[in-house]
């Protein structure tokens, strides 16, 4: 009971104290003159205080459009020459109108690119679980009604399908694009193979959630690309992204083998020349669908060094049957010379 009293008690004392503020606060407005500015109380900037100006703004005491008098309509500064924005407190609020419509130019989905996707900062007022700390016209996750809320692996790159582009960063989804290029080629079963596919590590990070070391570095949306063992036929060679002519050189995957002649002997018979190699075909990433993974382009049938062969089914018969086909996708380009 008396516990209750003390609650209410101290609940009234805060509004009290809020109103006699506010009312003092914009009293004193009425009758400022161009020459001297009102400062705000004391405790106006501590978030543990009750006249924290958060809280006013927060609870429509004062409401917003009171503030828009001295920090401008837009609340770049005005007369009061403070900005709401760029202070080290928060550079998001107030929000304007549209904020939470994605169809609008002021929509948050824009201004996150421009926060170079740092929603952490959202949390301060949103809450740790960005569940609106208690005030449900904050809650990120009426809208956002994924498991990790918009932490979700595809709030920001990809689809349902997975994380991968499209869509990219840009919101491209095209394969013309460097951001989208042969994600999903890589991703999916093709006719030629499933080794490695849904691993993003053959070619960069893994982000296993978005504060990963190295997810978001830098101001650019480009990931860095570091190829894993499998493109580098575990270190034999060195391949290498160039993101101006979006090329991939020296991969593995798409020819980059060089096979030496066993000295003692070991298969030497296959051999028309002292190596195997297959093309080192370099690779245009944004150029989806315009035969570069045609039969005969990351090695000739048989590659170069080989002994001429008609067909390739009489030794390699688990891979490849007489009409050229891939029977077995599990075992071409999965790392290994597949003989009988
Ligand atoms: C009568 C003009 C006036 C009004 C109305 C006004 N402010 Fe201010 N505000 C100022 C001036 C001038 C300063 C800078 C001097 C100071 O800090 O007291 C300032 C400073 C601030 C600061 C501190 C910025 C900093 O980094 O030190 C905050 C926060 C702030 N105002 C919030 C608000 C909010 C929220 C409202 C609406 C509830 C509001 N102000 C209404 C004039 C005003
Ligand atoms: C300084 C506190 C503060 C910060 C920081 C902040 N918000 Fe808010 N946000 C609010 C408040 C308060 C509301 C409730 C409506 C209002 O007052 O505008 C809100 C409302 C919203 C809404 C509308 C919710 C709805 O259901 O309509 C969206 C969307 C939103 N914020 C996104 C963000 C994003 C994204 C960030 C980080 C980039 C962010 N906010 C940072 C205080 C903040
Ligand atoms: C009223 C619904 C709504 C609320 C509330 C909301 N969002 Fe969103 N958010 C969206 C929609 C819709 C998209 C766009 C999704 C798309 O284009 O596929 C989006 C996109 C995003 C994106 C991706 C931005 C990009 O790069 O395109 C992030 C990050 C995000 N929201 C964070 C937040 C955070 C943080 C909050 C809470 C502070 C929040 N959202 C609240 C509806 C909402
Ligand atoms: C708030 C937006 C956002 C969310 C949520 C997000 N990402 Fe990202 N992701 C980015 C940005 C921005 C980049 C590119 C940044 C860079 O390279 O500096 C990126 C890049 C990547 C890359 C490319 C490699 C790299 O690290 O650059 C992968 C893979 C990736 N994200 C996976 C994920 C996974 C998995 C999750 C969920 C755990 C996730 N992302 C959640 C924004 C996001
Ligand atoms: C075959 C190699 C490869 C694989 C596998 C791969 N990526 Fe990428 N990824 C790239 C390349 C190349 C880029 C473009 C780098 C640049 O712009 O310089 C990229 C860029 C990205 C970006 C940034 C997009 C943007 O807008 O710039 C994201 C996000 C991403 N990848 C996510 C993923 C995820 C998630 C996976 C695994 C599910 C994955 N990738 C698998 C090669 C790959
Ligand atoms: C994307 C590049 C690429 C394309 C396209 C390609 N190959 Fe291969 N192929 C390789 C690589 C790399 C190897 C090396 C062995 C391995 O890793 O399986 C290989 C090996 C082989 C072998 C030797 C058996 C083995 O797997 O060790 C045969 C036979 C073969 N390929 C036939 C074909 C035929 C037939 C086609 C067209 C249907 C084809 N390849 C298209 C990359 C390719
Ligand atoms: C008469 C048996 C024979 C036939 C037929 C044959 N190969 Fe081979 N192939 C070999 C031998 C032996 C090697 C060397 C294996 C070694 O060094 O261990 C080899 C190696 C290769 C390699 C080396 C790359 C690797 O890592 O697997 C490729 C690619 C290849 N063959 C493709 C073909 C293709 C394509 C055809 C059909 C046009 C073909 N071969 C027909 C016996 C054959």
């Amino acid at each position: 009971m008396s516990h209750q009293i003390i609650i209410i008690k101290s609940h009234i004392l805060k509004i009290a104290l809020l109103l006699i503020s506010t009312i003092l606060f914009f009293a004193c407005l009425d009758e400022r003159n161009s020459v001297e500015v009102p400062t705000h109380p004391d405790g106006w900037l501590d978030k543990s205080s009750d006249i924290f100006h958060g809280k006013f703004v927060e609870e429509s005491i004062a409401s917003s459009e009171n503030c828009k008098t001295c920090h401008g309509q837009d609340y770049t500064g005005g007369n009061s020459e403070v900005s709401c924005f760029n202070s080290s407190c928060h550079n998001s609020y107030p929000h304007p109108a549209g904020f939470a419509d994605s169809t609008s130019a002021e929509s948050h989905t824009s201004f996150i690119k421009e926060i170079k996707w740092d929603i952490t900062q959202c949390k301060s007022c949103h809450g740790i679980d960005y569940a609106g700390a208690g005030n449900q016209d904050k809650n990120c996750l009426t809208c956002h009604t994924q498991v990790d809320g918009p932490e979700a692996c595809n709030t920001c790159h990809g689809s349902v399908d997975n994380p991968a582009p499209p869509r990219d960063l840009s919101d491209n989804f095209s394969t013309e694009f460097v951001g989208v290029g042969a994600h999903q080629v890589h991703l999916s079963d093709t006719t030629l193979t499933t080794a490695y596919i849904k691993d993003c590590y053959l070619c960069h990070n893994e982000p296993s959630i978005l504060n990963y070391p190295g997810h978001i570095d830098d101001s650019s949306p480009n990931a860095d690309i570091n190829f894993g063992l499998f493109a580098s036929d575990s270190g034999n060679v060195n391949p290498t992204w160039n993101h101006e002519s979006a090329t991939c050189s020296n991969v593995y995957c798409h020819g980059a083998f060089t096979l030496l002649k066993d000295s003692a002997g070991v298969n030497a018979w296959g051999y028309a020349d002292s190596i195997i190699t297959g093309n080192y075909t370099q690779m245009v990433w944004n150029s989806v669908g315009t035969g570069q993974t045609e039969c005969g382009t990351c090695h000739d049938l048989p590659p170069k060094g080989h002994t001429a062969q008609v067909t390739c089914n009489g030794c390699h018969g688990r891979v490849v049957d007489a009409e050229f086909n891939i029977i077995d996708k599990t075992l071409h380009i999965n790392g290994r010379i597949d003989l009988f």
